[in-house]
């Protein structure tokens, strides 16, 4: 059974407590939330103010994925808003070994991001240093996007990596997420589904999740 994270980025800002609320009831395990700068991705999402929020209504883990420049300037703060895991992005992160040692170091699960074009061996030297891959599945920035079919072969290859190797690795995997497709996603070896659209934008949110939990 995988983990369900719902990503806030598709809830409905205004009602933000029901939305909680909603996920909270849920059979969701995680809650999932965005943090976008305008410099690594084009679009500007919210920070660690809403994550504090979040973390009142909750004792789910708080799932933090950072699409920013130097992320390492912000880790603290995030901690300190009530984040259990943090992401990186590879990308945005020229000395990623020393950004994983400071999440730890701050008491929270370590997580590197990659984007669509970044082979998964690119994670080769830090794998063991790390409990979460967040695999994007379409372009970050954005909720509603299309899934890139092409991720369920670097879903296969990374969780090859990470059994041949014996560690304990979640397999995130975050844009275009539906009801559909999580299956193939789960059997290419994922354990982790974010999914904001599908999820927020249903009529039926908690049904989905539970749709999503019996896969
Ligand atoms: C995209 C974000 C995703 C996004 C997923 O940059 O990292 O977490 O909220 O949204 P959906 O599930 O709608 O593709
Ligand atoms: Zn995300």
């Amino acid at each position: 059974m995988a983990i369900v994270a719902p990503s806030l980025l598709a809830a409905n800002f205004l009602k933000l407590e029901d939305e909680c609320k909603m996920v909270n009831e849920s059979e969701a395990d995680w809650f999932h939330l965005d943090i976008m700068d305008g410099r690594f991705v084009p679009n500007i999402s919210f920070g660690p103010m809403i994550v504090e929020f979040v973390r009142k209504t909750t004792k789910k883990v708080c799932d933090v994925h950072l699409m920013i420049l130097d992320p390492g300037n912000y880790a603290q703060e995030f901690k300190n808003a009530g984040a259990d895991n943090l992401s990186v992005h590879i990308e945005a992160c020229p000395h990623l070994h020393r950004n994983i040692e400071l999440i730890r170091s701050l008491g929270m699960k370590a997580g590197v991001a990659i984007n669509p074009h970044t082979p998964v061996s690119d994670l080769n030297d830090v794998l063991h240093e790390i409990d979460l891959v967040c695999m994007m599945s379409v372009n970050p920035g954005f909720g509603g996007q299309k899934f890139i079919p092409h991720t369920l072969e670097k879903i296969k290859q990374l969780r090859k990596m990470i059994s041949d190797r014996g560690l304990n690795v979640h397999i995130e995997i975050d844009g275009g997420v539906t009801v559909e497709n999580a299956a193939s996603i789960i059997a290419a070896g994922a354990d982790v589904l974010v999914a904001g659209n599908t999820v927020f934008r249903s009529k039926d949110p908690k049904e989905i999740i539970r749709q999503l939990k019996q896969l």
